[in-house]
């Protein structure tokens, strides 16, 4: 078991965790200034922010059963910080499509208009999203931004813990939607991030259901 963590120590630790968070936007920066990505270098960015919004997504509802299983109640200190991280990678993944995927496909002509380039561009994202690898991408950002925006303390004090609880809750479907996006089309191939939210899932069901069981025990006893 982990003993807490002195507010100092937190501090210190958050921001190394914030400078170490903030990496992958300065590796891939420097990855493009010294021409390191492969052969189609716009791909790479939408894949690899996309990966890292995957990755903090884990990382933040891997926080609470972490807690159970060493003890260490200070890790929940850095769930908001993973949380907000993930969404900041879900937001540049989706701003990337949008730039170079959408944006850049136009031909000079049309980018040169800015209101015809804004509507070739939505109708062009429009048609995407028929697709479910695009709707079940955007839906996962959906469902991720009231938990960005109701994340400081403020909003908690003004929802009130239940609510916001019970809203918070959204950042499970948001998983399952991120994860069915990543593994669109659904073929046979390694699912890693499936399955440390399998095992996520799992620990949390468990838990629940032992909670239920003590709880039933504990009032058939009161009753007998
Ligand atoms: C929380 C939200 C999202 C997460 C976690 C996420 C995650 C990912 C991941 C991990 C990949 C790489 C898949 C692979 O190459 O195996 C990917 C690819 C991609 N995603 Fe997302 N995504 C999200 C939302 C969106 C949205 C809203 C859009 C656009 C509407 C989008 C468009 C794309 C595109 C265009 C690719 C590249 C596919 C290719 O390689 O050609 N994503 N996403």
């Amino acid at each position: 078991m982990v003993g807490p963590l002195s507010d100092r120590v937190i501090r210190i630790l958050k921001s190394i965790v914030f400078a170490a968070s903030l990496s992958p936007v300065a590796f891939l920066l420097w990855d493009v200034f010294t021409g390191q990505l492969n052969a189609n270098p716009f791909n790479a960015i939408v894949r690899s922010s996309g990966f890292w919004s995957l990755r903090f997504l884990c990382l933040t509802l891997a926080i609470t059963p972490l807690r159970w299983l060493t003890g260490w109640h200070s890790v929940v200190k850095f769930r908001r910080m993973f949380g907000l991280f993930g969404f900041f990678y879900a937001t540049v993944h989706t701003a990337a499509y949008v730039l170079f995927d959408r944006l850049a496909g136009l031909d000079a002509w049309v980018r040169a208009r800015p209101l015809i380039a804004t509507a070739h561009t939505l109708s062009a994202i429009g048609v995407d999203l028929l697709r479910p690898f695009f709707a079940i991408g955007l839906v996962a950002l959906v469902l991720m931004a009231p938990l960005a925006a109701t994340s400081t303390v403020g909003m908690i004090r003004r929802l009130g813990g239940r609510r916001w609880q019970a809203l918070h809750r959204l950042a499970y479907p948001a998983a399952v939607a991120s994860v069915l996006h990543t593994y669109w089309p659904l073929t046979p191939r390694a699912p890693r991030y499936a399955v440390i939210l399998g095992i996520v899932f799992v620990l949390r069901v468990g838990r629940a259901y032992a909670r239920r069981r003590a709880s039933m025990a504990r009032t058939v006893q009161a009753v007998g």
